[in-house]
């Protein structure tokens, strides 16, 4: 299975809300995508895409913290294109660019034995105060140290309707 990533284009709206609809088999996703969107707080959204097609999709929003911190969400495959490895380079790319872009720290809600691979720590994340704590709010620390392990941190306010 072939694919590449690269950064979402506004033409890909649809189609990235069509994969959050299946592979959540539900609208949350997709409208909390248009949320964070309209309320600018999208960083950085990427694709996966094959033969044209946006067969994945991750997002990453802006968050109040003691650092420059982001958060990673929705991350949706097509359902056919599960356990493709499609969702792992989504993670990996987005990652990359935005520790290379200076944020210091990623925070994700989700599954600890997924996204653990990836560097998030569920142990790292209970120094943070948020209304998303608990057993799967994880956070990955950029490289460089001296970045704060405890203070209160804020998604952007789409997420509140989770
Ligand atoms: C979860 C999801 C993003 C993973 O993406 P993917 O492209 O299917 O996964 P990858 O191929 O990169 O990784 C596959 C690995 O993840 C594991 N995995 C997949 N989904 C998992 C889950 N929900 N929990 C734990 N592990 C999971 C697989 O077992 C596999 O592990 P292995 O490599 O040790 O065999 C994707 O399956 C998806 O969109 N699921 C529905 C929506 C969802 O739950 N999104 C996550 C929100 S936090």
């Amino acid at each position: 299975m072939t694919f590449a990533i690269r950064q979402e284009r506004a033409a890909d709206a649809a189609a990235v809300a069509d994969v959050h609809r299946a592979a959540f088999a539900g609208d949350a996703e997709a409208l909390l995508v248009d949320r964070i969107r309209a309320d600018r707080d999208a960083v950085l959204s990427l694709v996966a895409v094959d033969g044209g097609a946006v067969v994945g999709h991750v997002l990453f929003s802006g968050m109040i913290a003691p650092m420059r911190a982001l958060a990673l969400g929705p991350l949706g495959i097509l359902p056919g294109r599960q356990r493709g490895g499609i969702g792992s380079a989504l993670v990996r790319e987005g990652v990359a660019r935005a520790e290379a872009a200076g944020w210091q720290a990623i925070f994700v809600l989700g599954d600890p034995a997924y996204y653990r691979r990836f560097g998030f720590s569920v142990d790292a994340a209970r120094g943070f105060d948020s209304p998303h704590a608990g057993d799967h709010f994880m956070v990955r620390i950029a490289g460089q140290g001296g970045v704060a392990t405890t203070g209160p941190v804020r998604h952007a306010p789409a997420f509140a309707c989770l």
